[in-house]
């Protein structure tokens, strides 16, 4: 089988690395894939947002089945180009990836159908939130609309930093036509949790439960990023929780999105916080999660595509969704200076994975053979083990044979976690 992925990120790297282990794949083809993924995928220099392009490879190359895993491809509709040409696709339709596409639908539907999330103001009038923002109480989370590369949210800690948010978003327009419309949410507090499920629509499947670490510096501070490392699973999310989340979350949102004629297919994305006051939804995305992919996938047993074709025909079932027992820890290795201005260009040494550990190139360049940095975050090390300490204790020691310079990474992945496990 001919398989086509669409972006090129640490999170297509893994998903790649996955779908390979099923005999019946031949051939994996990235669009635009990177330096790193080349190893492991034919990488076309094709846009992920270039939809006509997309289309006219995977016809060209007479691709069996087509994954489409960044936010913004999904929004603009490349699952429904795709299987409109004839391309069987995993991933949502544009109706159904709204629910990351737009907060403001996203937080209307959670109103609309009882679902837990903070209590939130819609806003199209700069003057209207600023004198709403005046009377409210701080810290207060101000958000775009629309897609914003993951920097859409501010958490203002006082009115002249609520205020110079909105009005960079909304009269700026530092995000474009994704600041029209703003959310103001009520400041949530407790362990935060994301949970990918892949659903069919009718069936919902959680994956392995995992702690992003957002934040640049080590002691979570410093500037946001588009995720630092992860650990899988997140301790903070017990059995108790899981089941809770199904009922109040998991199912009523995707029953919720069928009621609207939104049938979700694909990796629906759940961004929990668990409050004092119950799990409650701080965003849903359309597609599975970077750094998470990383780690939630080396935790599968059983088989990616097989999971994922039965996704686009409806047939999901949870027996084939089978997770191993034990933990995963991703420590991403960034160029010193991102989320702000970096240098890239420099040669990458990779060592030799055991069995246990996998490097996910995120961000790469091929020059000859030699493959130099070209990004923000440059790649993951990623281990698994049977308990969440070997698997921090082997990506970093993966991590610490991976070499190019300027490389920096925090040194407190799945710190926080470790020390749950031991309340
Ligand atoms: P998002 O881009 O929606 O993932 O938001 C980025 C981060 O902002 C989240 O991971 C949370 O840490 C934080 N955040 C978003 N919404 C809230 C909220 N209502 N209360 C507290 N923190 C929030
Ligand atoms: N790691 C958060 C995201 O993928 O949006």
């Amino acid at each position: 089988m001919k398989i086509l992925v669409i972006g090129g990120g640490g999170r297509e790297h893994a998903v790649i690395k996955s779908l390979k282990k099923n005999e019946r794949v031949t051939t994996v083809y990235a669009l635009p894939g990177n330096g790193g993924i080349a190893a492991d995928a034919e990488c076309y220099p094709v846009k992920a947002t270039d939809l006509d392009g997309i289309v006219n490879f995977a016809t060209t190359h007479e691709v069996d089945f087509a994954v489409v895993t960044p936010d913004d491809p999904l929004v603009l509709g490349c699952v429904d180009r795709l299987e409109a040409s004839g391309i069987p696709c995993f991933g949502p339709s544009a109706a159904a990836a709204i629910i990351e596409g737009s907060k403001v639908f996203s937080k209307n539907l959670m109103k609309k159908y009882g679902i837990p999330t903070a209590e939130s103001e819609t806003f199209t009038d700069a003057e209207q939130a600023i004198a709403y923002l005046k009377r409210g109480s701080f810290p207060a989370v101000i958000k775009a609309d629309g897609l914003a590369l993951g920097k859409g949210v501010v958490i203002a800690q006082n009115f002249a930093e609520a205020e110079s948010a909105v009005r960079e978003i909304m009269c700026d327009k530092v995000f474009g036509a994704s600041g029209n419309s703003i959310l103001v949410e009520e400041f949530l507090t407790g362990p935060e949790v994301s949970v990918l499920s892949f659903t069919d629509g009718k069936t919902v499947v959680p994956m392995v439960s995992s702690m992003d670490h957002k934040r640049a510096l080590d002691g979570d501070r410093g500037l946001n990023t588009g995720g630092m490392g992860t650990v899988a699973p997140n301790p903070y999310y017990t059995e108790a929780i899981a089941k809770e989340c199904m009922e109040t979350i998991f199912l009523p949102t995707v029953r919720a999105m069928n009621a609207e004629g939104r049938t979700f297919k694909g990796c629906l994305y759940f961004g929990l916080m668990l409050t004092p006051k119950g799990p409650k939804v701080i965003e849903y995305n359309c597609r599975f999660g970077d750094p998470e992919t990383q780690v939630v996938l080396p935790l599968l047993e059983s088989d990616l595509l097989t999971i994922m074709q039965a996704v686009r025909e409806g047939t999901l079932s949870p027996d084939v969704v089978r997770f191993q027992k034990g933990a995963a820890c991703c420590v991403v290795l960034a160029s010193e200076g991102y989320p702000k201005k970096y240098e890239s260009g420099y040669e990458i040494t990779l060592p030799q994975t055991g069995e246990n550990e996998s490097i996910f190139v995120a961000g790469a360049k091929k020059e000859g053979d030699r493959i130099l940095s070209a990004g923000g975050r440059v790649l993951g090390a990623v281990a698994t083990a049977a308990s969440l300490k070997d698997a921090v204790t082997g990506a970093y020691a993966l991590a610490e044979k991976i070499h190019f310079q300027n490389a920096y990474m925090r040194k407190d992945i799945g710190k926080r976690a470790l020390a749950a496990l031991e309340e």
